[in-house]
């Protein structure tokens, strides 16, 4: 076989490689978006971890629930709409993107809202927090997209954030959900430390900033350590 032959040998080979690869990364992303779908049509999907839909520690007593945004009642879901605005507005105010009221309301009632609520039932079952998230894909991988994580003034630093993360990993990794992911402001370092506390890392699909342009938020998310890595490099 002379050189040339050889050459044109190689490159069938790597067409092959590259065809088979593409089809491989269609099988995983076709497999991704069935789990997700499957995620979706859960009913509850904390009802099988009933020991999580309570939490009683630093002088707190809440009980958890899980509900898709048409189930939950339209006082409840104003509140939720009033806590965002009351913690998040000065947030965004100082981002590029601005404050729009309007966008908000109409992201946190979108058909694909999840909710998790947590209620005070020393308190006649007052709503103490909150976190509105998605099962959905993500840059090819079906992730549980933590929209928000809010919590009334009175219940912060009693470790209750952090119980309702554990409770949205749990959801997320017993759905094969993998990773957790989500977006903070950069000028929110109290939320961004807590998350590391929580141990979240950058996620690779965060925008590094350059000379051309820079970003305000950081994308971050814990991966499901159980679940091999199966993205294809093309
Ligand atoms: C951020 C928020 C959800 C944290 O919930 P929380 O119940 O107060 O946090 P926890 O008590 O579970 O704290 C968990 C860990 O994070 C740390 N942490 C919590 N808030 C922190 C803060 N403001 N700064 C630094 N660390 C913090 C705690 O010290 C704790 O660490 P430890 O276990 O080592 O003591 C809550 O404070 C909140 O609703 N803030 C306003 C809205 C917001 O910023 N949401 C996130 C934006 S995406």
């Amino acid at each position: 076989m002379n050189r040339a032959q050889g050459r044109k040998n190689k490159s069938k080979g790597q067409g092959k490689e590259k065809r088979a690869a593409r089809k491989a990364e269609r099988a995983r992303i076709a497999a991704a978006q069935l789990l997700v779908k499957q995620a979706n049509a859960i009913h509850d999907p904390l009802a099988k971890f009933p020991t999580f839909s309570k939490f009683e520690r630093g002088g707190l007593s809440c009980r958890l629930d899980c509900k898709r945004v048409k189930d939950l009642t339209p006082e409840v879901l104003e509140w939720a709409i009033d806590l965002c605005q009351k913690n998040m507005k000065p947030f965004y105010e100082k981002s590029s993107q601005g404050w729009h009221g309007n966008e908000k309301r109409e992201e946190m009632t979108e058909d694909e809202a999840w909710y998790l609520i947590a209620y005070d039932t020393l308190r006649s079952d007052k709503p103490a927090g909150f976190s509105h998230f998605r099962f959905d894909m993500d840059y090819g991988d079906e992730v549980l997209y933590c929209y928000e994580l809010q919590l009334e003034e009175e219940y912060r630093g009693k470790g209750l954030g952090r119980f309702m993360m554990q409770v949205l990993e749990l959801m997320a990794f017993s759905n094969q959900m993998l990773k957790v992911i989500l977006t903070v402001f950069k000028h929110n370092p109290r939320g961004f430390e807590f998350f590391k506390k929580c141990r979240y890392e950058i996620d690779e699909t965060s925008p590094e900033d350059s000379f051309e342009e820079t970003f305000d938020y950081h994308i971050i998310s814990k991966t499901n350590k159980m679940k091999p890595l199966q993205k294809t490099t093309l």
